[in-house]
């Protein structure tokens, strides 16, 4: 609607609709000034400007999206996959479900170097007819860590020092040589798979443990993993230095330029499966993030394909805001007893009713494309009202006979997984800390073991000596050789100078 003749569809507007006819000049006593300040325009613009910005992510704030479908297999390797689960985007072969796709590096800021040697984030946003599903892994296998108690704790060692704003190998090794659960994940890390060529050229991995429910109710233990149709691409340090002296955003540029011009990027989801139950016959525990599960034993199940064909419109509106939860699952998706699962699961949703706020889930990128209706109400920036068609605006609240919400009907058998123990605070038993970590020393082709040496020689050179010899242990219980290596990598990089308690790392990254 125009308000007036003169006004075009064109025509600058502020946000309570009214014509703007000076965009150029604030309004003053005289064109030298000063200003008086009841110009409405100006406030509008000002404050809005002001408050551009959200709350970072307080990890994986830097990244970049697209969206896709994903297509069905309706099987899981050969066979039906109904068998396993009833999750109905999975069900009939050629299915599509739309998806939004978030990639990021994970410790620095919104604007940081796409270089970096970082974990890449790989989050997946599924708008299934039951609701949306979230997975939200990373490009690597394993994780750091297997208690969420202890997640602060090793982001805030590999973020900026709090006192010289400098990211500081000392202290990452300070960290890392005290969790001896590291060892794997760092063997990567600091391997080429540490920085991937860009987005589309890596894999992905959900990580944790979850599991699958069939129509019966019952369980599997489930790993995802995808797999890029693009051949799998990594950097050594050198050519990371290289690329990032000409450009740090080329990892968002590559998944964005490919998409226009029309090469459209594509993953194989695989899943691993296991029977739900603690499987003392393995020298690991199946629910433990730091593990991977012997591709021999527990093969790579294809069950579809993810294709990404369309650029956000808005980066802000779409990139930003989507908000990704492990907790968001749908019917026969389910969690494993996973402990670090647990913890991401309340964390994720509780950092974004911080970050973008509570009605997050308002949000189109983050609405489910599906009849959503709900007694919440209110709260800031309220967008509408989770009424269903035809229920009583003046019910909020179930149960009621006015014409309320009713609860869904049940389709299939719940499943009633069975717990029972002390409540304790104990480490799990078979940590195994070492064995896959030197697996993957030997998998590593040369080059690649050679760009791992020769990063841990460099990060490692000016830490305290302490640090050092503890982590020179470490890597001689996952491998022999690996400890030799960095030992006399260490010896011959050792600087002048670099003394017991003294020693200072330069910035790593
Ligand atoms: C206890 C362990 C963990 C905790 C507490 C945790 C917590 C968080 C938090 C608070 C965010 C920011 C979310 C937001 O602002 O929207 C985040 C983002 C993310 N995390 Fe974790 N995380 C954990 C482990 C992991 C693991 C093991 C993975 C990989 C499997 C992972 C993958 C991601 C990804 C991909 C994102 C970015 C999602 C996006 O693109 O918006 N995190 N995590």
């Amino acid at each position: 609607m125009l308000s007036d003749k003169n006004e075009q569809e064109q025509t600058l507007t502020n946000r309570q609709g009214h014509p703007v006819t000076d965009n150029q000049s604030i309004r003053s006593v005289g064109n030298r000034g000063p200003t008086v300040l009841e110009n409405y325009d100006f406030l509008e613009k000002i404050t809005h400007f002001d408050r551009e910005r959200i709350p970072e992510r307080v990890v994986h704030a830097r990244g970049a999206g697209a969206h896709g479908y994903f297509e069905a297999y309706g099987t899981v390797g050969e066979e039906p996959i109904a068998k396993y689960t009833r999750a109905k985007l999975f069900q009939e072969k050629g299915k599509q479900t739309p998806v939004f796709v978030r990639f990021s590096s994970v410790i620095h800021g919104g604007h940081s170097p796409e270089t970096l040697r970082d974990p890449r984030g790989f989050a997946v946003k599924f708008y299934t007819e039951d609701g949306n599903w979230d997975l939200v892994g990373n490009n690597l296998k394993v994780f750091f860590i297997r208690d969420p108690l202890k997640f602060p704790d090793l982001v805030h060692a590999f973020k900026p020092d709090p006192v010289t704003n400098r990211q500081d190998g000392e202290r990452i090794f300070d960290f890392i040589s005290n969790t001896p659960e590291a060892m794997h994940m760092i063997t990567f890390l600091f391997s080429p798979w540490g920085i991937p060529a860009n987005y589309r050229q890596m894999q992905g991995s959900g990580v944790n443990t979850y599991k699958w429910v069939n129509e019966e109710g019952e369980a599997v233990l489930i790993k995802y993993h995808w797999e890029p149709k693009q051949e799998i691409k990594n950097l050594t340090a050198k050519e990371a230095e290289e690329m990032q002296a000409t450009n740090f955003n080329h990892a968002t540029e590559d998944l964005y330029e490919s998409i226009e011009r029309g090469e459209f990027p594509e993953w194989e989801l695989c899943v691993q499966i296991m029977s739900d139950d603690a499987h003392p016959e393995l020298d690991f525990d199946p629910l433990d993030p730091t593990k991977l599960w012997p591709t021999e034993q527990f093969p790579f199940l294809p069950v579809g394909r993810m294709v990404l064909n369309k650029n956000p419109q808005n980066y802000f509106a779409e990139v930003e805001q989507a908000a990704f939860g492990t907790g968001v699952l749908v019917d026969g998706l389910d969690f494993s007893d996973d402990k670090l699962l647990q913890g991401r699961t309340f964390s994720y949703s509780d950092t974004q009713r911080y970050r973008v706020g509570a009605n997050y889930l308002q949000l189109p990128i983050n609405a489910p494309l599906k009849h959503v209706a709900t007694n919440q109400r209110d709260g800031q920036m309220t967008m509408h009202v989770d009424l269903a068609e035809g229920q009583n605006p003046h019910v909020n609240y179930e149960p009621s006979s006015l014409g309320g919400l009713d609860e869904a009907p049940k389709e299939a058998k719940d499943h009633t997984p069975h717990v029972e123990g002390n409540v304790v605070r104990e480490k799990i038993e078979r940590e195994n800390n070492f064995k896959q970590a030197g697996e993957r020393y030997h998998i590593l082709e040369d080059w690649e073991r050679e760009d791992l040496i020769a990063n841990l020689v460099e990060q490692l050179s000016g830490c305290q000596l302490s640090i050092q010899s503890r982590m020179i242990e470490l890597f001689k219980q996952c491998d022999e050789d690996y400890g030799k290596r960095v030992e006399m990598g260490l010896q011959n990089h050792r600087m002048p100078g670099v003394k017991e308690a003294e020693g200072h790392a330069a910035n790593p990254y």
